[in-house]
């Protein structure tokens, strides 16, 4: 394709590591679809024939046919998947194929198929990721008023609702959906037309094959559209921080699966056995979504790190971009279909949840509130009593609100009996009212408002 100015052809090695063939033939149907408006646009402005424009366009159908029935031969010769597209339509239509090129560049080429790529997996991630916002808020619902201690450090702080602490990693997906939709924007501009670096002298039509291709514009710096991949980081960038949730919640999961917590017993669907301990039952999906996510993480930096010393334009470099592209997208929707399965079979066990918040004296924090509110204690000389009764409860081993009135009148004598109607946990659940909070209304005022925002969406 490019040989005329050499005596030799290139050796081997240069053959196997110039060749972006094996992972690049995944743009064939990007690469043919910006072909087609290409071919279009120039014969409407008049660079090539209408007859040569017909038969390119009927041999592109047919390259497209003959790539779905049976695949891209990786001939390394041919370099990459632009070339591999332009060689089997010459061997489909003869000579009129060496027109297509004309007015464009593999450089304007790349950065339009990787553009179009991205721009789908942004469309089936956002579709993936409302599936999961769907049964997280099914879920969510389900446990609006299931008690559950909430922790900060990991220790038991303050009991919480099931159906509050899932709404929370919805409302991070929801961000996240927002991060895509941005990088979706941000990307939505056509390169095609910058040609090698400095634009083209044929009189070609940017707007006609941005439009054709469903971008808003065309990129208004031939220079900065071939050297563009912030397009990818930005992808990457959301798709890296969506893992990272995705990652929190299964530690979550694998923590909760743990026995000496109980809180969830994993669906067989979603839990391998171990071939030596036969009382098994491993929550591998969640441990390789949690994995996945670095290795999601790595792919961001791969690309960030290959583009930051390049000069414009365009780099060899620069081709290096599409595995980590491509890897990402498959971990992440690996990462998001586990997650929806999982969360929609597991089962909660609430019981377990509620002796875990009592064991944790959840509710020390309401008992020192009562002492502020009934006694006009200062909250200081409170925490100090309500943390001597939680030591009385410990060495007597029960729950806070187990407590004697005798032996809680022995630590502060202010203490009388309407205590006991804050320590339970549903009383502490329920007097965390304010917006936002865990309160049963609240969460379901949360679930509301958040399938509103989902239908819409
Ligand atoms: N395979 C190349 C890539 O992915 C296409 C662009 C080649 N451009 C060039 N000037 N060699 O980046």
């Amino acid at each position: 394709m490019w040989g005329g100015r050499f005596a030799e052809g290139p050796s081997a090695i240069m053959q196997e590591i110039n060749a972006s063939i094996p992972f690049d033939k995944a743009l064939w149907q990007q690469d043919i679809t910006g072909s087609l408006a290409h071919a279009a646009m120039l014969a409407r402005c008049g660079i090539i024939s209408k007859a040569d424009a017909e038969q390119i366009k009927i041999g592109l159908h047919q390259v497209a046919e003959e790539f779905a029935a049976n695949g891209v031969d990786e001939d390394w010769s041919l370099e990459d998947i632009h070339m591999h597209v332009e060689a089997q339509l010459r061997a489909t239509i003869g000579e009129a194929a060496g027109r297509l090129h004309t007015a464009r560049s593999r450089n304007d080429q790349v950065a339009t198929d990787l553009k179009l790529w991205v721009r789908d997996a942004i469309d089936q991630t956002d579709a993936a990721l409302a599936a999961f916002q769907t049964v997280l808020v099914d879920r969510a619902e389900e446990h609006a008023e299931t008690i559950m201690p909430g922790f900060t450090h990991l220790q038991s702080a303050q009991p919480v609702t099931l159906g509050h602490h899932l709404m929370a990693y919805y409302e991070m997906i929801e961000r996240d959906r927002s991060r895509f939709a941005d990088a979706r924007g941000r990307l939505n501009q056509s390169p095609l037309g910058a040609a090698a670096l400095a634009g083209t002298g044929f009189p070609i039509d940017r707007e006609q094959t941005a439009k054709a291709l469903g971008f808003d514009a065309p990129t208004r710096n031939s220079l900065d559209s071939v050297s563009d991949r912030d397009f990818a980081i930005d992808y990457l960038m959301a798709a890296s921080q969506c893992a990272l949730h995705l990652s929190r919640l299964a530690e979550e999961i694998i923590i909760w699966a743990s026995q000496p917590y109980g809180f969830v017993a994993l669906p067989d669907s979603f839990s391998t056995g171990s071939s030596i301990m036969p009382q098994k039952r491993n929550p591998d999906a969640a441990e390789l979504v949690r994995a996945h996510s670095a290795r999601i993480t790595g792919c961001l930096h791969a690309v960030m790190m290959t583009m930051k010393g390049l000069p414009l334009a365009y780099s060899k470099d620069m081709q290096n971009d599409k595995p980590p592209v491509f890897e990402a997208e498959g971990l992440l929707a690996l990462s998001l279909a586990a997650m929806t399965g999982m969360m929609r079979e597991m089962t909660f066990r609430p019981d377990a949840m509620r002796a875990a918040a009592e064991r944790g004296y959840a509710t020390a924090t309401d008992l020192a509130d009562w002492l502020v509110r009934e006694a006009d204690i200062p909250f200081r000389e409170a925490h100090h009593i309500t943390g001597e009764a939680v030591k009385l409860a410990e060495q007597q081993g029960v729950a806070l609100e187990a407590l004697s009135l005798d032996a809680l009148k022995a630590i502060d004598d202010r203490i009388d009996d309407r205590v006991f109607s804050v320590l339970s946990l549903d009383a502490s659940v329920a007097s965390r009212n304010c917006y936002g909070a865990t309160a049963p209304d609240r969460v379901r005022e949360q679930i509301n408002s958040a399938r509103q925002r989902l239908a819409a969406s």
